[in-house]
């Protein structure tokens, strides 16, 4: 049974924000991991809250997956805002096309009206290479838009659905089941108390490069992404969480 009243969903709103310490909480009806319109929903909020605080020349970061694929699909011009840039903010060849932050920036820019940029770099890469890829001189620079971006739009996964997606070898992914990891977001791998346990070698936004974002905004549905919800927010990295009915009363019930 689902709720439809606004005011019910303000309740919902006010408690995950304190649940989780957040300044904003949008929750939309109903389960993503049921319903593609729930997807499509989530895309819509996060495109209209986006509208809301985007300025001229600003730099956004966005990453990969079918949340931000969604919202690239949602995307619409951003009227008070001229010669925004969109930069992927990490490489992510390893996923398929339609879900690599390449191709949804691309997407979102040209729906914006935008500027796009590229970062063709393999996720994740080998020691050798990530030390010679980072110093070149096309990757240096788009590297510098992503850590100098305002805006950082994100999604955020279960740590062993995305382990699994990414190829991870059995390996890692004992280890990631040994050391309790429950979520993922840029390549870091987090256990229920929001310590990495580990992380993957990939170019681009790193954790740390969070605090210098205004706005840090994951857009993460369905139920079966509550725990990872959860855990990601223990970090207190992004200060802005587009939801769905369904994840957040399972984070109310949660530890
Ligand atoms: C991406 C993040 O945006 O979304 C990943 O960079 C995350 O860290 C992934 O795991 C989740 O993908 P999806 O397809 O569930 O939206």
């Amino acid at each position: 049974t689902f709720m439809n009243g606004i005011s019910e969903f303000r309740v919902l709103e006010s408690q995950i924000k304190d649940k989780l310490q957040l300044e904003h909480v949008i929750i939309v009806s109903g389960d993503s991991d049921e319903q593609q319109t729930v997807k499509e929903e989530l895309g819509k909020a996060c495109v209209q809250f986006l509208n809301t605080i985007v300025t001229s020349n600003q730099t956004i970061a966005v990453t990969g997956g079918t949340s931000m694929a969604e919202v690239a699909n949602q995307m619409k011009p951003l009227h008070q805002a001229t010669n925004c840039t969109f930069v992927p903010a990490r490489g992510g060849l390893g996923e398929q096309v339609e879900n690599q932050a390449n191709t949804i920036c691309a997407q979102m820019a040209k729906k914006a009206n935008g500027n796009y940029r590229m970062l063709y770099v393999p996720d994740p890469l080998s020691e050798e290479s990530y030390h010679t890829i980072i110093e070149e001189p096309t990757v240096k620079e788009i590297l510098q838009m992503v850590q100098d971006a305002k805006i950082v739009l994100h999604s955020i996964g279960d740590a062993i659905t995305m382990a699994k997606r990414r190829k991870a070898s059995q390996e890692v992914i004992d280890r990631l089941t040994t050391q309790h990891a429950v979520s993922e977001t840029f390549g870091f791998y987090l256990n229920r108390h929001g310590e990495v346990v580990y992380k993957a070698r990939t170019v681009g936004l790193q954790l740390a490069d969070l605090d210098k974002a205004q706005y840090v905004i994951a857009v993460a549905g369905g139920k079966s992404k509550a725990n990872a919800i959860q855990s990601y927010f223990k970090l207190g990295k992004s200060n802005v969480l587009i939801t769905d009915e369904a994840a957040a009363k399972e984070l109310l019930e949660g530890y």
